[in-house]
């Protein structure tokens, strides 16, 4: 975490400044080692603009070989207050923080950054925004683990741990439980690998007696696509396919370790998406936990099916008010949006108008999609309630859609991360290659949205 600049000795100075001639710029100031950042013009100043200005600072600095260095803030907390000081602050941490290397031998040496200047309520902005990047970390080392590293029991472990160090109320069910409670779509998708499925609820209850909002994360450890096998030359990023699970997992830290007063649910599916004897094939007709029988289409198609069981055991296990749910889905949409933008749809008017509230406010990009009758049709089976695959492309819209006939008439959004959630070269200056941490800043505002007085 950044502290804050009391006279260390330190070898770097970056000093931010809003420069209406000059659109984020660095410039070497007066001595070997200052260097001015212009942001732009105060009228642009934005948290988001910050973040990339402290993040590409930070980076120079430590291509030049930089070890210490301190942030001054001065000049820019007059005019945007404390939320300059977090933002500079999380950019700068963002983009040090590295997908941690396997590699034998001495490991790098640590940077050490301290925040110069001072205003009114910045301790408060400064320790909120440092729980919030470290929940963006935590989500990121997840992503980034392998998955011989990362079962659905060890993805649970690992989860849990943080969890219950904030007090957060955990509850991990087996195959077993599952079963019990008939979720037989997700159990088709996780059950014939060698490594069990979990079902990983995280109840954080900082509110009042109100139902909880329910933020239902894609956790599949590794997706080879089962017997609709992917190409080798799709598989590098096979590890990365529960980044929607750690982006749940990692806002609902940030909640409890802030105490934000709402009632969340993170519900995590998590599963592999392997071949075995047993495995799904395509022509399949399963059930699910809603009652409702789907035909699958095709067995790399496993995302919706898991998440659909998630969903309904939101609504009748956790009694959920809303439902998000969040998933590196469909290639389709990053053919759309690329690696910068990710993909939503929703089926009402007020939780969506929350949701774009909230990614104003995080800084990160989302895009919605429509849902015209037309789209839902191309997900009907002649043999089942529901085909896994859609007729007639579209299929960022159509696997949305899938998993929205399970919300019901429950207030929803779901999310399509595929683009956002990894990038082999950073699109924004604060990430690093590797895992993002996609979504774990707007879930947190959103939900922060719905925080009751209490
Ligand atoms: N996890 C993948 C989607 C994905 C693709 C994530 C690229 C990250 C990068 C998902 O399970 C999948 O394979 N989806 C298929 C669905 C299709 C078979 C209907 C896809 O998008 O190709
Ligand atoms: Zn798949
Ligand atoms: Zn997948």
């Amino acid at each position: 975490m950044i502290q804050r600049y009391q006279g260390q000795q330190t070898q770097w100075r970056l000093s931010f400044v809003s420069d209406s001639e000059k659109a984020m710029t660095l410039t070497p100031g007066d001595g070997p080692c200052a260097w001015t950042v212009h942001v732009g013009s105060s009228d642009e100043l934005t948290p988001e603009r910050l973040r990339r200005a402290a993040a590409k600072a930070v980076k120079t600095m430590k291509e030049l070989g930089g070890k210490t260095g301190v942030l001054d803030a001065a000049p820019l907390l007059p005019i945007l207050g404390p939320a300059a000081g977090a933002a500079l602050t999380q950019g700068a941490e963002l983009a040090l923080h590295e997908a941690p290397s396997f590699a034998t031998g001495t490991p790098k040496e640590p940077i050490t950054l301290w925040l110069d200047g001072n205003c009114d309520g910045l301790d408060q902005a400064l320790q909120e925004s440092a729980h919030l990047t470290r929940s963006i970390c935590l989500a990121r080392d997840l992503v980034n683990c392998p998955a011989n590293k990362l079962t659905p029991a060890l993805m649970a472990e690992e989860m849990t741990r943080e969890a219950e160090a904030l007090g957060i109320q955990c509850q991990v069910l087996d195959e077993h439980q599952a079963r019990t409670l008939g979720m037989e779509a997700f159990l088709t998708v996780g059950n014939s690998a060698l490594h069990p499925p979990r079902l990983i609820v995280l109840r954080y209850r900082g509110g009042g007696d109100e139902d909880p909002i329910c933020l239902v994360g894609k956790g599949v450890t590794c997706d080879t696509g089962g017997y609709c096998l992917k190409a080798a030359s799709s598989m590098k990023g096979i590890k990365g396919d529960m980044a929607g699970a750690a982006a749940v997992w990692g806002a609902v830290l940030a909640l409890a370790a802030n105490h934000v007063p709402v009632n969340v649910t993170a519900v995590i599916p998590s599963v592999e998406n392997r071949i075995s004897p047993d495995s799904y094939i395509p022509g399949d007709v399963i059930s699910s936990m809603s009652g409702k029988t789907i035909e699958v289409g095709n067995t790399d198609a496993e995302g919706r099916l898991i998440l659909a069981d998630g969903v309904t055991y939101a609504i009748r296990e956790e009694h959920a008010a809303r439902i998000v749910d969040i998933a590196t889905l469909t290639g389709a949409v990053v053919g759309m949006f690329g690696f910068t933008t990710a993909g939503y749809l929703s089926n009402n008017e007020g939780f969506s108008d929350a949701f774009q509230a909230a990614y104003h406010r995080s800084g990160e990009q989302y895009w919605p999609l429509p849902t015209f009758p037309e789209y839902r049709k191309m997900i009907e089976s002649p043999l089942a309630d529901l085909s896994n695959t859609s007729s007639d492309g579209c299929g960022t819209i159509t696997a949305g859609l899938f998993i929205g006939v399970f919300a019901e008439d429950k207030p929803w959004i779901h999310i399509d991360i595929a683009g956002t959630a990894w990038v082999d070269s950073p699109r924004f200056e604060y990430q690093t290659k590797g895992a993002t941490g996609a979504g774990v800043t707007t879930l947190y505002e959103l939900c922060k949205g719905y925080a009751q007085e209490v």
